[in-house]
């Protein structure tokens, strides 16, 4: 038989190669196994069979890559990648640089009272472990600490002035001057503000804005210490060293300014509607 006349019957299936032939009781001797293992899988599947269920399962607590859990129980509020949400930017190299670690895993562990900002610790209610929380203020410093070298610049970090005052008076309006704060209002921040604190970059709102009620129930003293300090840097809001250079101080605002304006802008949430 010449090479492709034989070539030719094999593709027609007129003769089956040799080695086909033979390989066919074999696969049939391999069908017994294969059923056990389809079943095996079906249990796995159906629930029934306990190692391949729990192998699939992720437990949540278990779970400790950084962008999983922000994904899950932060970005809603504080914005997909820490920033532009609604909740005060964590991706903020100043922020970073300002806030001290044990002070950014305690808000997250007990959160911000009287604010929407939750308590995420299991011993707060929460439903995260502390491996997680700690994993979670490590990441947050971690990826967005990165330009710190930039915002040492403009003056240098250690003359920047503390996240909190005292821990019973974090923003230490106790001792702010309602008056001073008022004279800091109107040179560094009522430009883009307004007067009545209704106005930034020129649009109105039609509450009291920042120094209105509604804002002020929402926020802690801490959280506005901290945006006079900061700015809100993925809103174009300057931080305290732009603020006060750019207005007619013509200097970055001074500890005391901080909190004299953190004083006053609370006394007018206080009484404004
Ligand atoms: C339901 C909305 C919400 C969720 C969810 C949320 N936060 Fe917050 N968070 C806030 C608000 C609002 C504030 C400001 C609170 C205040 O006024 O002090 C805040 C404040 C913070 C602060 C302090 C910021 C500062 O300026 O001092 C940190 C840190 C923080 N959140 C981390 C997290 C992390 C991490 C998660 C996820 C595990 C998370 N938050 C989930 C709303 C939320
Ligand atoms: C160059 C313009 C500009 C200056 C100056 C400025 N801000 Fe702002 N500020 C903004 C913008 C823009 C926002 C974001 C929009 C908003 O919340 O109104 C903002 C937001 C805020 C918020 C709300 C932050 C939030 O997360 O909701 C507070 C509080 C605030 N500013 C206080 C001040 C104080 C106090 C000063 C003066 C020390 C000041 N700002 C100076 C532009 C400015």
């Amino acid at each position: 038989m010449s090479r492709s006349r034989r070539v030719a019957e094999v593709a027609s299936g007129v003769v089956r190669q040799p080695d086909r032939r033979c390989c066919a009781p074999k696969r049939l001797a391999f069908r017994p196994r294969m059923l056990i293992a389809a079943v095996l899988i079906a249990l796995g599947l159906s629930g029934c069979g306990k190692p391949s269920a729990a192998d699939r399962y992720v437990r949540p607590e278990t779970v400790l890559d950084f962008a999983t859990l922000f994904g899950q129980h932060c970005s809603a509020c504080h914005g997909m990648d820490g920033q532009f949400g609604p909740a005060p930017p964590l991706n903020d190299p100043m922020f970073l640089d300002l806030i001290p670690k044990q002070q950014l895993v305690a808000v997250i562990a007990q959160g911000a009272e009287r604010t929407p900002m939750p308590a995420f610790a299991i011993s707060h209610g929460g439903k995260l472990t502390d491996e997680q929380i700690n994993s979670l203020a490590d990441g947050i410093r971690g990826q967005w600490r990165k330009s710190r070298g930039k915002t040492q610049t403009a003056m240098p970090v250690e003359t920047w002035p503390d996240y909190t005052v005292t821990e019973a008076d974090p923003a230490g309006i106790a001792d702010g001057n309602l008056t001073n704060g008022r004279v800091v209002f109107e040179a560094a921040c009522q430009r883009c503000h307004g007067a009545n604190g209704r106005e930034a970059d020129g649009q109105s709102s039609a509450d009291g804005g920042i120094l209105g009620h509604a804002f002020g129930e929402l926020v802690s003293d801490q959280f506005l210490r901290r945006i006079v300090i900061t700015g809100r840097p993925d809103l174009d809001m300057p931080s305290y060293i732009d603020s006060g250079t750019q207005s007619l101080l013509d200097r970055p605002l001074t500890n005391t300014e901080i909190v004299d304006v953190v004083a006053y802008m609370r006394d007018e949430q206080r009484h404004k509607d």
